[in-house]
């Protein structure tokens, strides 16, 4: 029987160039999976049919949002999860999710080899194949990009050559990566990183100068997880939607960032994730109030920790579900209402309310009502200071 390889296609030029290609090179027949994680742009049937039409023998579409807004999505928000304190791991987060339906696409089709349209120098062929191998290390995998050095020109010529239905000269100058939890722009002249982003980057985010009245909204969490948004009750999916475009509205969400690729190279990236910083920023605020403070300050070192290991390709790896299960309890408290402005490029919280909150206004209060006794704190700072005392009085008695 002739070998089957599944393809990650996204309809793109490369992919579906790679649709023949692979073919030609591999002897195999080729099964094109194409998964919507929220990306938006092209009907999604005009892509299943356009691999058919470049030779696929199977062309698949798998509408993934649902799950990818449960599953990885809310997680990430559970975690704060900003690599590098800032960008919400749009692109890593949606990788194992894909490769989930890869692997199930091979066991459905018979597929012995799994095919990626990553380059050699990021971080999602890491992302991709360290899954694979996690999942389904029966199959093997194989990377056009990187293995067979086959590049952009080379894929218009082939295109040309075999006359493929594909639009050659719709190239646009960047690498981008969009889904539902934001979206990822880079290469063209933002290579050279003393150079500004221009408004025509962005399609998530309006320009964030431009006059605008704030908006103001508040989203009610149940234990870490968005479930309404201005009273109405909503699904993670829905959430995020909801979001996504109220603060895009605002131009929240835009980042210009130089990061640290896992392959060791400091690339930078444009991204826009208007609903993820929006959720994070109502999220991180409504733990401030009902998360007890040592619990509160280990899980910053977890959630950055957890992002690290997200943002390196190791979503399926045990110490990453171990901190699932640290973080999943530390959400059993993370209820109530979060009170957002989002304004000129700004998510800012207003207001929080929970029947969960340590906030004791009774010992916060500086009015009448105080039931914080002054007088125990004097004692306290003593003992507290007591260690410092005795180490800097033994520096000067050993000093000179
Ligand atoms: N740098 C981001 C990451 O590694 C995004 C990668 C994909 N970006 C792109 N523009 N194609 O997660």
């Amino acid at each position: 029987m002739t070998e089957r390889v599944v393809l990650a296609y996204s309809g793109g030029l490369d992919t579906s160039v790679a649709i023949p290609y692979l073919a030609e090179r591999t002897g195999a027949e080729v099964v094109a999976v194409a998964v919507d994680v929220g990306q938006g742009g092209e009907d999604l049937e005009v892509i299943r049919k356009r691999a058919l039409a470049c030779g696929a023998v199977e062309s698949e579409v798998v509408d993934a949002r649902a799950e990818f807004a449960a599953d990885f999505c809310l997680p990430a928000l559970r975690a704060n999860a900003l690599y590098l304190n800032r960008y919400p791991l749009v692109s890593a987060l949606s990788r194992p999710l894909i490769v989930r339906h890869l692997v199930a696409a091979a066991r459905r089709h018979g597929g012995t080899i799994v095919a990626h349209g990553c380059t050699g120098k990021g971080n999602d062929q890491v992302r991709f194949e360290v899954g694979i191998g996690a999942l389904a290390p029966d199959l093997t995998v194989v990377a056009p990009a990187r293995d067979y050095a086959w590049t952009r020109d080379a894929a218009i010529a082939y295109a040309q050559r075999h006359d493929l239905p594909i639009d050659v000269t719709a190239k646009s100058p960047y690498s981008i990566d969009q889904n539902l939890w934001g979206r990822a722009v880079e290469t063209g002249f933002l290579e050279d990183i003393w150079n500004a982003p221009i408004e025509d980057l962005y399609t998530y985010t309006a320009d964030p100068a431009a006059p605008r009245e704030p908006d103001e909204l508040v989203v009610t969490f149940e234990a870490g997880a968005p479930v309404a948004v201005d009273g109405a009750p909503v699904s993670p999916l829905e959430a995020i939607t909801i979001l996504n475009r109220r603060a895009g509205a605002a131009g929240v969400g835009r980042i210009d960032l130089v990061e640290d690729r896992l392959v060791g190279i400091k690339s930078r990236e444009v991204y826009e994730a208007p609903g993820a910083l929006a959720l994070i920023t109502a999220h991180q605020e409504l733990e401030n109030v009902t998360v007890e403070r040592d619990l509160a300050r280990f899980k910053k070192t977890v959630d950055q920790r957890w992002g690290e290991l997200v943002y390196d390709g190791l979503w399926f790896s045990p110490l990453k579900a171990a901190l699932d299960g640290f973080i999943e309890q530390t959400q059993r408290y993370v209820s109530g209402d979060v009170r957002l402005v989002l304004h000129g490029g700004r998510a800012v919280v207003t207001g929080r309310r929970s029947e969960a909150s340590l906030y004791d206004f009774g010992l916060a209060t500086y009015d009448t009502g105080d039931s914080f006794d002054q007088s125990l704190a004097k004692g306290f700072v003593t003992l507290w200071g007591l260690p410092s005392k005795l180490s800097t009085a033994r520096d000067a008695r050993l000093a000179g």
